[in-house]
């Protein structure tokens, strides 16, 4: 399973020292939320902050663009160093567009990850399971970090394991919102392979935290 902190619950003052703790980690991922105060009712983290972090740390840099404009924003954060970039159905009008935003996402070199706000039908991923390399079960509302889990999630997550693996996609299932220790281990149980975690993450000694979604354990219990 991968871990993927979300570099929006760091603590700005010290980005850079909890960065090499992540480098450190464990996690193999690094989650980088885009907002643009309309899609969302926040505003966060635009092109060149991502391209300081691709200085400073060498985890997948998975982009998460909750904004109206997909298709000028995967432009803007591929050229800024993103990996995987992903983008919400809910601002896909039809079959074709969302086609086409995975082929044009994997014409600029990214990786193509389709997300779904908690309210949306999981249903809405099915057409699309060779099309992307990802699909994000949002399980907050998108917009901050800090929010509980929506146990929800989960029949999400155990619909679209078997969906995929019946159709014989290779993608994988990220799971965005309230993940700590427990809600981790449910997901995994449930089938989803990426777990993104921001303010469990940053809560304290980063590399603890993020072992501990790592292996299913605390550090006590670990005996670390
Ligand atoms: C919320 C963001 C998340 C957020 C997760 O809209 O997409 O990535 O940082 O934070 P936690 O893990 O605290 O819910
Ligand atoms: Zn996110």
């Amino acid at each position: 399973m991968i871990i993927s902190p979300s570099v929006l619950a760091m603590d700005y003052s010290r980005m850079k020292e909890q960065t090499e703790e992540l480098n450190n980690s464990g996690a193999e991922w690094l989650h980088y939320d885009v907002m643009d105060g309309h899609f969302v009712p926040n505003l966060a983290l635009g092109p060149d902050l991502l391209k300081g972090f691709c200085k400073i740390s060498p985890l997948v840099k998975d982009v998460h663009l909750m904004v109206e404009e997909p298709f000028k924003y995967s432009n803007v954060f591929a050229k800024a160093g993103a990996d995987y970039i992903t983008v919400h159905a809910e601002v896909l009008y039809d079959y074709i567009m969302i086609k086409e935003i995975a082929r044009f996402i994997h014409e600029l070199g990214c990786k193509a990850g389709l997300a779904v706000k908690p309210m949306t039908e999981v249903e809405v991923l099915r057409p699309y399971l060779k099309d992307f390399d990802l699909f994000l079960i949002m399980s907050v509302e998108p917009g901050f970090s800090g929010q509980t889990f929506m146990p929800g999630s989960l029949t999400k997550i155990k619909a679209l394991r078997s969906w995929i693996d019946n159709s014989g996609s290779k993608a994988l299932i990220e799971v965005d919102g309230g993940i700590n220790m427990e809600t981790g281990r449910e997901c995994i149980a449930a089938g989803a392979d990426v777990l993104v975690a921001g303010s469990y993450a940053f809560r304290g000694d980063v590399r603890k935290q993020v072992q501990s979604l790592v292996t299913g354990r605390s550090s006590i219990e670990a005996g670390k």
